[in-house]
């Protein structure tokens, strides 16, 4: 794993195709992880917006510290992924039962996952209670060019996923869209 800074105006990118992700928090003791598949880009600075609520461990964190990590997981360690979201924070210790390696982040103390493909720290601006969603600020951006390993998956939202498959290139229709 090698981790370089990934520029922050193309880090709507990561999410834009809708992977399943993990949210890193710490909680000022402790680190956590939950998985998230409702989330989505709301601008290209970039701005979030996920979707969760107290009754998950890592939603105190969230509205205690203003900030979590969003990260971008590949199809080798999907099970962890999905097992992740089948327990709780309150009682387990994710990093340590799924051996994944938290590091250090640049500009928020929730952790970057080492094992996944990219990370943006993000600083939470809003929680709106009615639907419950977070709207997040992305502020730092990484990415490991080095993983061989580099397709994301999609929950279908019944326990069955889609892996990344072919890219279909159409810069020639829609470039005056994208800021870059
Ligand atoms: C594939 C998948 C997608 C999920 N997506 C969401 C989601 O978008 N929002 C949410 O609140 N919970 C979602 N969950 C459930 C949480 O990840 C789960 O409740 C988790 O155990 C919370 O951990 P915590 O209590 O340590 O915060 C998802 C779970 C899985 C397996």
């Amino acid at each position: 794993m090698a981790f370089v800074e990934f520029p922050l105006n193309k880090a709507f990118m990561l999410f834009e195709p809708g992977p399943v992700i993990l949210v890193s928090t710490h909680d000022g003791k402790k680190n956590n992880l939950m998985t998230i598949s409702w989330h989505m880009v709301t601008d290209f600075t970039p701005t979030l917006a996920l979707t969760t609520g107290p009754w998950n461990h890592s939603f105190k964190a969230m509205m205690k510290k203003k900030e979590c990590v969003l990260n971008v997981p590949t199809v080798d360690i999907i099970e962890k992924v999905i097992s992740i979201g089948d327990c709780s924070g309150k009682d387990t210790d994710k990093f340590k039962k799924f051996e994944l390696t938290p590091l250090p982040a640049g500009e928020v103390a929730a952790p970057l996952v080492a094992d996944c493909l990219a990370c943006l720290e993000c600083k939470i601006i809003d929680y709106i209670e009615e639907p419950g969603i977070f709207l997040l600020q992305g502020v730092k951006a990484w990415i490991d060019n080095e993983r061989k390993e580099r397709r994301t998956f999609h929950a279908n939202g019944d326990c069955t996923f889609v892996v990344d498959g072919e890219t279909i290139d159409l810069h020639h229709l829609m470039e005056d869209k994208i800021p870059f």
